[in-house]
């Protein structure tokens, strides 16, 4: 196995899963939270450890209290963090990430306030005791110069360079890689439709470095030197439960498979596979042993028996949940009359002192106890019930 050296951000992360992404002014509760060392080469680093090589990180650190806890957190990872560049000024960085308990997708508020690696503590390290250097693409000032030292002197070891966004002069930097890593931020930005439009002008400047773009549900790009540009599919992922970490997770098994001589086509597969198998889940602990997690859907607390809640669930589509005689009723959201949802022209009316919940098309009125229309044009017709199990903490699961 390979001993990569990869150099980029070390950051914590603070993690508040909810039911949606808040709005500006919003005030809302999570449910859950918890903290975890993060940042771009970090993750990758840790996603390489599982797959059995020997990591570590070069990277800068404050001498705050949280500078200790994201040191541990990355030798926990089993990180090498002797390269960690130390600063008396400056702080931690943070993200705050929120992240959608229903599909997955994450924002993340960045906070930094500490200097980058700079060039005179690089050049100190030994990069010729490493089989692979990575790069994460900022700090394009003292960048430059890393590259060139690393593309210089070594004659052997691949260099690769994630360019996630846009950054001004980090394209001057695209000919010392001998692979580059494009993100669809990075090809959106520049006002490409596709990892095809990208990858074709990219390679006319840098014909001898081999391209990859990654895009998110629209698959892969890639383009080996003197190769032609391939696509490979997303692989189809239901439900999606956590994105943070997917492309750091990709550029780890791209590097893994590369590292063992793979082609270019067979490492994009892997990494592709890999990336499906962590967003099934939480975090990247584990990632080899990935599976779908039975997620719950929601929670009691959020039900009332004078309120509809409706959940969409991957692979029923949306679920009617509300409270009957302190029990959960769920029923696929489908109105028998017209087969569309009971929510489709306004909210779906409770009339709790009646026990009925009305489809807001053409006023059916369905018991909440068992579905049957009492009333309105799909007389005497059922919803369809959705079997759920409730755990001791009021977790609502599909049974
Ligand atoms: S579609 Fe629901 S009442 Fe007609």
């Amino acid at each position: 196995m390979a001993k990569i050296l990869a150099i980029g951000n070390a950051v914590l992360d603070t993690i508040f899963t909810v039911e949606q992404h808040p709005k500006e002014d919003q005030e809302m509760r999570a449910l859950s939270k918890n903290h975890q060392v993060g940042g771009n080469v970090n993750n990758t680093l840790y996603v390489l450890k599982q797959l059995g090589h020997e990591t570590a990180i070069c990277s800068t650190a404050a001498t705050d209290p949280e500078s200790k806890q994201l040191i541990s957190g990355m030798q926990e990872r089993g990180i090498d963090c002797t390269y960690i560049q130390k600063f008396i000024q400056g702080s931690t960085p943070n993200s705050i990430v929120t992240l959608n308990a229903h599909n997955g997708s994450r924002t993340i508020v960045h906070y930094r306030d500490l200097p980058e690696v700079n060039f005179d503590y690089f050049a100190k390290i030994e990069i010729e005791n490493y089989d692979w250097l990575h790069f994460e693409g900022r700090n394009v000032e003292n960048l430059a110069g890393m590259l060139n030292i690393s593309k210089t002197f070594l004659d052997n070891q691949p260099i690769s360079l994630e360019v996630e966004k846009p950054r001004d002069g980090i394209e001057t930097l695209f000919s010392q890689a001998h692979l580059l890593i494009f993100s669809h931020h990075y090809a959106s930005a520049k006002g490409y439709q596709d990892g095809r439009s990208l990858l074709q002008e990219t390679a006319k400047q840098v014909p001898n470095s081999n391209l990859v773009c990654t895009w998110g549900a629209k698959g892969v790009w890639l383009k080996s030197i003197n190769g032609e540009i391939e696509h490979i599919s997303a692989i189809p992922v239901n439900p999606i439960v956590d994105t943070l970490g997917a492309g750091d997770t990709f550029n780890a098994g791209l590097i893994d498979k590369l590292a063992q001589g793979s082609s270019l086509k067979e490492a994009c597969e892997f990494a592709n596979q890999l990336a499906a198998q962590k967003i099934q889940k939480r975090g990247l602990d584990d990632i080899l042993n990935a599976k779908p997690e039975n997620r719950a859907i929601a929670n009691i607390k959020q039900l009332s028996k004078a309120k509809a809640t409706v959940i969409e669930v991957g692979s029923i589509g949306g679920v009617i949940l509300i409270m009957h005689e302190n029990e959960v009723r769920a029923y696929e959201n489908n109105c028998p009359h017209q087969n569309v949802p009971l929510n489709e022209a306004y909210k779906i009316d409770v009339n709790p002192f009646e026990n009925t919940m009305k489809c807001s098309v053409h006023d059916a009125f369905f018991n909440i106890d068992d579905g049957e229309c009492v009333d309105g044009p799909c007389w005497g017709e059922h919803l369809t019930p959705v079997s759920v199990r409730t755990d001791e903490q009021g977790d609502i699961y599909l049974a």
